[in-house]
């Protein structure tokens, strides 16, 4: 397992930095807190799945430190927070990650306003509180590195259900409306957009695991030959978190294979197997 300490000092790129990482107890939350304290970042690692959450954070020693935060709740966002300054000295990094699916539900007939409002609650408004409390401890420090996680479900439509895709492409404005407010503080504001990666949430939604899934999601990706996985989002996180994207704010990265470009059923272009 990678450890805090595994790369050398001048390869290190978030070295002094303190981040917090909502939904930092698995999938892509939990791969980003070990690739930033290899880094060199303390992490706080804020989640509702406290044992899970521990032991990610036990793994990683003295540079990691969990917290319960239900990001709903202003009050948890608030001393999440307030816990990695209070234990770091500083906040560095926001990584608004947690997220749900919802219901998988394909009929706006049958989809009820409650899942839709949970699914809203907890992707769209959870970034906005992460964003707000964040900005109020990076705001005084003039500096500040705000991501979260959207999806390609953020980008393109029929990529999954109503509420969760809603919710993904308003984390993308909130993601461009706040780095432009806060632009002049120094504090830069962006999003990951991830087609499919195997973590609990993928593979509960698809009702497919391991093996299956991969194949079902390479069957239809755009980009053959590879596949994407926790750790390169996690490496996506990791440039828009560190200096290497000093200059980069409002921006949407998606990391999607170009699936969301290429609209299938113009089939303009000769596939491989018919050449
Ligand atoms: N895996 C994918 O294919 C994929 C693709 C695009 C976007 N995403 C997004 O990536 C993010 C991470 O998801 P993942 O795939 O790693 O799934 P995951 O289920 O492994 O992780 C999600 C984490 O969020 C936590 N969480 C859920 N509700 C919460 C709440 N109210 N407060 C605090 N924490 C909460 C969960 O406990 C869990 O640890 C989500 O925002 C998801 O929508 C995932």
């Amino acid at each position: 397992m990678a450890t805090c300490s595994d790369l050398p000092a001048d390869a290190k790129k978030l070295e002094g930095k303190v981040a917090l990482i909502t939904g930092g107890a698995s999938g892509i939350g939990e791969c980003t807190a070990k690739l930033f304290c290899r880094h060199g970042a303390k992490v706080v690692v804020a989640d509702v799945q406290d044992e899970l959450g521990t032991a990610v954070c036990s793994g990683l020693g003295p540079a990691a430190s969990f917290i319960h935060c239900d990001v709903t709740s202003e009050d948890d966002v608030s001393a999440a927070v307030d816990h990695a300054v209070a234990k770091f000295g500083r906040l560095d990094i926001m990584f608004n990650n947690a997220g749900i699916t919802g219901a998988a539900c394909h009929n706006i007939l049958q989809c009820e306003k409650s899942d839709f409002e949970r699914v809203v609650g907890v992707n769209l408004v959870g970034p906005f509180l992460g964003t707000k409390h964040a900005a109020r401890v990076m705001i005084p420090a003039r500096k500040g590195s705000i991501i979260t996680t959207s999806s390609l479900a953020g980008v393109i439509g029929a990529a999954a259900a109503h509420a969760y895709t809603c919710s993904k492409h308003a984390v993308v404005g909130l993601t461009k409306n706040a780095a432009a407010e806060l632009g002049q503080f120094g504090v830069r504001v962006n999003c990951v957009s991830p087609a499919a990666a195997a973590t609990p949430l993928a593979m509960r939604y698809v009702g497919l695991e391991g093996e299956a899934f991969d194949m079902a999601m390479t069957a239809v990706a755009n980009l053959k030959g590879v596949s994407l996985g926790t750790e390169d989002v996690a490496d996506a996180v990791l440039y828009l978190a560190s200096d290497d994207s000093k200059y980069v704010s409002g921006h949407n990265l998606v990391l999607d294979g170009g699936c969301s470009v290429a609209y299938p059923s113009f089939n303009l272009f000769k596939r491989e197997e018919s050449l």
